[in-house]
């Protein structure tokens, strides 16, 4: 069975990467990690990534602050890894930059995102805090391709989470989080069984 090679960019925890890696240990999942990359060298997830033996990197954004176009000189950096390893879908996995442009138009219909809210309710980088702000009665998760606008593009898969009148911020995110876990793999296979239907 031929597997779909992906890229995993994180920045943090990487517990959606977690969740990915483990899909991809079942034979007949049809994708592979063969690309873990970080913007930041402590991001815990790269530890978890090694230990199942996932080739890493990391390609911090400081280094890149002095250029002309720091984004842009950032992201093709990036790009250059993700294709150095054959990779053909992106998994943005708690990612924390912004990309350009260039970059999402690079891989327009290639990249992926996992969101903590039900978009187009609650963008941005306080989605489950903005929800219970709003007194919203369910929020949840939404996977979906990247478009240039943040939190925005093509939904694949959406899971509901009911707020619960005590819930709080972490709470809400905790509850939320495990539905990302189960959609964000269910999502990638989707996308993975397309692109073989149009080669
Ligand atoms: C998740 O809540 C995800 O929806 C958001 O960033 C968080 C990443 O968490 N984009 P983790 O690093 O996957 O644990």
């Amino acid at each position: 069975m031929k597997k779909t090679k992906i890229a995993v960019l994180i920045s943090g925890r990487g517990s959606n990467m977690k969740a990915l890696i483990e899909a991809c240990e079942n034979p007949k999942f049809p994708a592979e990690i063969s690309l873990v990359l970080s913007n930041k060298a402590d991001a815990l997830g790269l530890d978890f990534a090694k230990s199942k033996g996932i080739e890493t990197a990391t390609v911090s954004h400081k280094d890149f602050s002095k250029m002309e176009n720091p984004r842009e000189s950032f992201d093709k950096k990036v790009s250059e890894e993700i294709e150095n390893r054959d990779c053909e879908i992106i998994c943005l996995a708690g990612f924390m930059r912004l990309l350009s442009p260039w970059f999402v138009n690079k891989w327009l219909g290639k990249s992926i995102n996992i969101h903590p809210s039900l978009l187009p309710e609650f963008k941005g980088a306080d989605a489950v805090g903005d929800a219970i702000k709003a007194g919203a009665k369910v929020s949840g998760c939404t996977v979906h391709f990247v478009h240039e606008e943040m939190d925005s593009g093509p939904i694949i898969s959406q899971a509901k989470v009911d707020v619960l009148p005590d819930d709080t911020k972490e709470t809400l995110a905790a509850r939320i989080l495990q539905q990302e876990h189960k959609i964000y793999p269910e999502s990638l296979k989707k996308v993975c069984q397309n692109l073989s239907v149009s080669e």
